[in-house]
Formats: structure tokens, C-alpha cells, sequence
């Protein structure tokens, strides 16, 4: 395993949970820069299988300099949310034995000022985790509309002066083009009232970049595609272990956990149950002091873990 720069987050509890046989199919959904990849690899032997998927080009880059001599380790860039599809082209649709999501941003694209994640860092603003697809964060917001900019605010970054701060965006953009971070911090800074700016914890732009880096990625609308496609996907047996970082995501990982382990009962009392898909384990984990005080990113993080019933349900 060569050295990166990222540090895995929840590394042994992520372990712990996929289960790891030597011999088994395994997903690493989220590559990243490998952390959590090479961990798995160096639990596997030699008929074991990893693939990994990451919407990101550095990623790939990054995995082909690292792994990309493993046989038993194959990169996809694309999307999670095409999880499904790479595996059934691969025949591996029922026999995967493990997959892993840790969501979000890595710190790499976070600490990039080229990549336009950061208020804190001047760079383009950009915020595609895949550069080469949809729309970059500036061009979304020269042409959206004041609602639509307040409803993704509130929305993704549950920020409560989301209309006052899409007003301010608006007026901005009649001035001159939006288009770095700085300036986009700025702006956002400017519209929230200096009181209310002294009595926060945190920068008055880090609610709306997250929420404009949500919207940018389609982050939530993957997310709940790529679930779903792991049901068919995992072998009776097989684990599901995702890593959140903001409640959004927990959300909906923990209802879709949920939902598959506690099917509703048939609306008619003469019809069969659906059999539980998923079964829980253990309790969600975070991080320990320690971990946090070495790598405070892991400070929100919050992992699930499920496995694959020999149930029927989807
Ligand atoms: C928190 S990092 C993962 C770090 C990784 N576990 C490691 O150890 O280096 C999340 C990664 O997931 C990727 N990502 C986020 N959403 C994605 C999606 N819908 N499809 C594929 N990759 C995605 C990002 O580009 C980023 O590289």
C-alpha cells in the first residue's frame, strides 16, 4: 500500500463491518485516493476481487498509479449510481460479498483550490466532482433563478437565511459574473447580518457551499439510485456499509436500512409479507476522540451497517 494523502475515515470500523472473506467480491464504491481500497485489498487473497467507481478523473489517476497493477482490483469512473449496471455487465449482479460507500467530497478535491470546493480557498468555482460532465457550480448560478438558488439552499444546506442570501446572489451577478469562490464567499458573507455572523460557530458560506456542491453532484438522487442497485447487487450474506457525513445522507441511508429490514406489512391480510432484504448490525458508529483529534474530518461521520438477507425483497 503506498502512501496517500487522504486518511480513511472509521478505517477499522468499515473493516469490521464488510467482514472481509479472502476470497470474496468487493465494492469500494467511493475510491477516493484508495485509503479504504488498499485495506480491503491487503485483507484479500489471491481470489479475491475488489471494484472500485469514482465519478472523479484525479481518482482514477490516482488509482492506476497505486493499484492498477493488482489483477484482482478494477477502477470504473462513473457514477455509483451505475453500480448496478458495471456489475451485471461483469456478471457479478447476486454475488458481491461486500460494498463500501463513504460519501461526500474527499479532502484532496476539498483541499484543491483548482477543484472549487472551498470558501476558503480563491479558485474557479466549479465544485464538479466529475469536471468534465453537467454544469459547474458558476454557470448554474448565472442563470438560476432566485427561487430555485433559495430552494437548494434550504434544502441541501438547511440554511435559514437561504431567500436572503439568493437575493444577495442575484443582485451580485448583475454587477459581474460570479465565477471564484472568493467572490462567492464574499457575497454569501455580506448577506448575513453581523450579529447573527459573531453568534455562529461556523463561516457564514459553509452551509451554502455544501448545499450548491450537493445540488452541482446530484449527491442525494445517487446516493438513492446506488441503494437500491445494492440489493440485487450483494450475495444472501453480503454487507452494506456506508459512511455519512451530514444528517441528509444518514437519512436516507438509515430509512432505506431500515425500510429493507422491516418491509410494511401487505396492505391485504390474506398476502404474503415481504421478507426482509437486509438485516441490521450492530448500532451506527462514530468516530472516538482520538480519531477526531487526528483527523477531524471523521468528527461528523456516522457508518451503517446492514447485510443481505437470502430474502427476496428489493
Ligand atoms: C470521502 S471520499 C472517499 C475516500 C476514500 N474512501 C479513501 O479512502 O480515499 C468520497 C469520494 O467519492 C467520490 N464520489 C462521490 N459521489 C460519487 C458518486 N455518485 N459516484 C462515484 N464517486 C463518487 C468523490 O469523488 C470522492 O472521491
Amino acid at each position: 500500500m503506498k502512501q496517500t494523502e487522504h486518511k480513511p475515515v472509521l478505517l477499522d470500523a468499515a473493516m469490521a463491518g464488510l467482514a472481509i472473506r479472502p476470497d470474496g467480491v468487493y465494492v469500494d464504491a467511493t475510491f477516493g485516493r484508495g485509503g479504504h481500497s488498499a485495506a480491503i485489498l491487503s485483507c484479500l487473497g489471491p481470489g479475491g476481487r475488489l471494484l472500485a467507481f469514482d465519478k472523479d478523473p484525479e481518482a482514477g489517476d490516482a488509482a492506476r498509479a497505486t493499484l492498477g497493477d493488482d489483477p484482482r482490483f478494477s477502477f470504473h469512473r462513473a457514477s455509483f449510481a451505475r453500480l448496478g449496471e458495471v456489475l451485471a455487465e461483469a456478471d457479478l449482479a447476486g454475488r458481491v460479498d461486500g460494498i463500501l460507500m463513504d460519501l461526500g467530497v474527499s479532502s484532496p478535491q476539498l483541499d484543491a483550490a483548482r477543484r472549487g470546493f472551498s470558501f476558503s480557498r480563491e479558485g474557479p468555482l466549479d465544485m464538479r466532482m466529475d469536471p468534465s460532465a453537467g454544469e459547474s457550480a458558476a454557470e448554474w448560478l448565472a442563470v438560476a433563478g432566485h427561487g430555485e438558488i433559495a430552494r437548494v439552499l434550504k434544502r441541501y444546506g438547511e440554511e435559514p437565511l437561504a431567500g436572503r442570501i439568493a437575493g444577495a446572489i442575484v443582485d451580485a451577478r448583475e454587477r459581474a459574473p460570479i465565477e471564484t469562490t472568493a467572490r462567492l464567499a464574499e457575497i454569501i458573507a455580506s448577506a448575513v447580518p453581523a450579529r447573527v455572523a459573531a453568534g455562529s460557530r461556523i463561516h457564514p458560506a459553509t452551509r451554502s457551499f455544501q448545499a450548491l456542491r450537493i445540488h452541482i453532484n446530484r449527491e442525494l438522487e445517487d446516493l438513492s439510485e446506488a441503494l437500491a442497485q445494492c440489493l440485487p447487487a450483494l450475495a444472501p450474506g453480503g454487507r452494506l456499509v456506508v459512511i455519512s457525513f451530514h444528517s441528509l445522507e444518514d437519512r436516507i441511508v438509515k430509512r432505506f436500512m431500515r425500510d429493507a429490514a422491516h418491509p410494511e406489512p401487505p396492505p391485504l391480510p390474506m398476502a404474503e409479507p415481504t421478507p426482509p432484504a437486509l438485516r441490521l448490525i450492530g448500532k451506527p458508529h462514530r468516530a472516538g476522540a482520538d480519531e477526531i483529534a487526528e483527523n477531524p474530518r471523521a468528527r461528523s461521520a456516522i457508518l451503517r451497517v446492514a447485510e443481505r438477507t437470502a430474502g427476496e425483497g428489493t
